[in-house]
């Protein structure tokens, strides 16, 4: 098979875990991309991330610090996967997409809709595939919760909870996750929040959300990040930061069906943390155990009490995964799974590769396309602008740039 050339932008703790990714879709037959660049404004970074591409793929990237001298020196490269810090994103793709390149962006695809929306019209332009990055709802848990919600076995869903507490008052990860002007922590996380809440339950139309920052100090903790993934940075982490960004939203959202939401996240949460999820419908409750822990789906109904693990495959008899995570993750249907969070990641972002590859190669349309990542990031931002706006925000006002309160500060500061 022919693999399309691709460089990865942004070589920090996420390029780390997709040049993971890549190394997992390389080790099978469906590999369908080749890693021929590293590119960040650190050369150092891009250094290090080259080092790895040959110790894992037994190829060295080529390294750059700028896509333009990339795109000259590489005239056959046609991709860019985009893993720089979400600040970046709109300037970043909308230049890969004028250098006429196809684009892979990790979510938020933006962190504003005006940079969403350059991006998607920088896209047009150029007549190029665009994939977001957006990888919980490709975990076959979350696959599992979508079939079992679209075959109707909890009824029609009334209500969702998604609540969550933790963080205290440490830096969490790198101290651009506390800037808002870089999304901030809540935009951080939140977008995946958003995007898989709007998976199960289709589009919200309002939110409501008080929202405020508890802790504008944050500090350094005893370990940064997930896994060992941001290991190379501990050092540059200072002891001391300010955040400018949210650390605290409560919302109430009212989806598009009908149904109503209950978005809480506290990541100023000191002492216990906790997260809480839960779907209930006309005929029952739905419990996911969220993506890359392998939990088992429970399923409680009115009709025959509590089913988990692999007794609510049966209720969805015809759910298969799509033909690339079964192979990725050896079967194709899953009741729970017992791969650890390094190794369910890595499935996931090989995933997200091979379909990249082959939108590339046959100009099908992402799962989650520019539309379906600027929703997620909408919500979010709707929820931010209800804060400061202290009454209901709708989606349409967001994506239509109608309501830009929140994010007027941050346009500026990015002069877009
Ligand atoms: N999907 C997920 O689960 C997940 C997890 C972590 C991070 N992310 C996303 O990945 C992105 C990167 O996060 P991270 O934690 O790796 O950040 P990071 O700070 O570790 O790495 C960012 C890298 O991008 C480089 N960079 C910044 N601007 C650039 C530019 N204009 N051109 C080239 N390089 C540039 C920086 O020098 C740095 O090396 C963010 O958008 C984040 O939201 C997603």
């Amino acid at each position: 098979m022919d693999r399309v050339p691709i460089a990865i932008v942004g070589c920090g703790g996420m390029g780390g875990r997709h040049l993971l990714g890549l190394k997992e879709l390389h080790d099978t037959e469906l590999c369908n991309v080749e890693l021929v660049a590293a590119c960040d404004l650190r050369r150092d970074n891009a250094e290090h991330l080259a080092d790895d591409a040959e110790r894992l793929l037994g190829k060295r990237p080529l390294v750059f610090e700028r896509m333009e001298a990339m795109v000259e020196a590489l005239p056959d490269l046609q991709g860019v996967d985009i893993t720089t810090d979400s600040g970046s994103h709109h300037a970043v793709a909308s230049e890969a997409f004028d250098l006429g390149l196809h684009v892979l962006c990790e979510k938020p695809l933006a962190v504003t809709i005006r940079g969403c929306n350059m991006i998607m019209e920088a896209q047009r332009r150029a007549g190029k595939v665009l994939s977001v990055a957006e990888q919980f709802r490709r975990d076959p848990m979350c696959r599992l919760t979508k079939a079992v919600l679209d075959a109707g076995i909890i009824g029609d869903p009334y209500m969702l909870f998604q609540i969550s507490a933790g963080g205290g008052n440490q830096i969490i990860i790198l101290p651009w996750r506390h800037d808002k002007n870089q999304g901030g922590i809540v935009v951080d996380a939140g977008v995946h929040t958003c995007d898989l809440m709007q998976y199960y339950m289709g589009d919200a139309r309002e939110i409501y959300a008080h929202t405020a920052l508890y802790e504008p100090v944050r500090y350094k903790g005893s370990r940064i990040g997930v896994a060992h993934f941001y290991e190379h940075w501990v050092g540059e982490v200072p002891d001391e930061i300010e955040a400018t960004a949210v650390d605290s939203l409560v919302s109430l959202i009212r989806f598009e069906s009908g149904a109503t939401g209950q978005w809480t996240t506290f990541v100023a949460a000191h002492g216990r943390g906790f997260s809480q999820s839960g779907i209930y419908g006309s005929e029952g409750s739905l419990h996911s155990p969220g993506a890359r822990n392998g939990g088992p789906v429970t399923v409680c109904l009115d009709r025959g009490g509590e089913l988990t693990g692999d007794a609510v495959l049966h209720l969805v008899p015809d759910f298969h995964l799509d033909p690339t995570t079964a192979r990725l993750f050896g079967e194709d249907r899953w009741g729970s799974y017992d791969f650890t969070f390094p190794e369910a990641d890595r499935k996931l972002v090989a995933v997200e590769y091979q379909e990249f590859g082959e939108c590339i190669e046959t100009g099908r349309r992402p799962e989650v396309d520019a539309y379906v990542g600027r929703k997620a990031l909408a919500l979010v931002n709707a929820a931010l602008e209800s804060g400061v706006l202290n009454r209901p925000v709708t989606l349409e006002e967001v994506e239509s740039e109608r309501t830009a309160v929140y994010q007027a500060e941050v346009n500026a500061y990015w002069g877009i």
